[in-house]
């Protein structure tokens, strides 16, 4: 089963700078919640922006690049490969984690959606591909707590295709 997690801003805007143009504590503890234990799917660009591999996930990597490696890190080429990774493994949710070149080569694909919505306009360069949320069921949504340390109005929303 394939999933997607992300986080966007009323303009679908995702990243900036290679990070993410907010600072979400609770939406960063969100997504660790969610892929602990999990095979993480990314773009070469997202996986560098962690720095290093996240601890307790199993990390597949997709690349142009021949001669690229991470340690600990499974590297693909071709999206194909990937797609034949998933459908040997039916039984194990697999999320796909950005960015916006991966969403949108996976979204064909994907059964369930863990979004963070952020109710603000934020500045930066990554948007989200275009999905159309009427091809899919809202399942759960809930509001995020706001504090000093998370200042914003945001909502965790979950998906599935219909
Ligand atoms: N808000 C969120 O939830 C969220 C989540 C994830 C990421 N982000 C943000 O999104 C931004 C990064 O996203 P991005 O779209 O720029 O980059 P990305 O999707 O993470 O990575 C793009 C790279 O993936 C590889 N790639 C893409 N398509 C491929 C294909 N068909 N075959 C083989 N390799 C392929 C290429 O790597 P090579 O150049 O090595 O060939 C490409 O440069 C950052 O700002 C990040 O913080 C936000």
């Amino acid at each position: 089963m394939l999933a997607m997690i992300f986080a966007h801003d009323r303009n679908y805007l995702i990243g900036k700078d290679n990070w993410m143009p907010w600072s979400i504590p609770n939406d960063l503890a969100y997504f660790k919640e969610i892929t602990s234990g999990k095979t993480i799917i990314m773009g070469r660009k997202t996986f560098e922006s962690f720095g290093k591999p996240l601890p307790n996930r199993h990390h597949l990597i997709l690349t142009r690049n021949q001669n690229y490696q991470a340690e600990g890190c499974e590297i693909f080429h071709e999206m194909q490969s990937l797609l034949d990774y998933i459908d040997q493994r039916s039984d194990e949710e697999i999320i796909v984690v950005g960015g916006a070149d991966i969403y949108q080569l996976f979204l064909p694909y994907a059964d369930h959606l863990y979004i963070t919505y952020i109710d603000e306009e934020f500045e930066g360069d990554t948007y989200l591909p275009k999905i159309d949320l009427t091809n899919w069921n809202l399942i759960s949504k809930k509001k995020g707590i706001k504090n000093d340390q998370n200042p914003y109005d945001y909502y965790f929303l979950q998906y599935n295709r219909k």
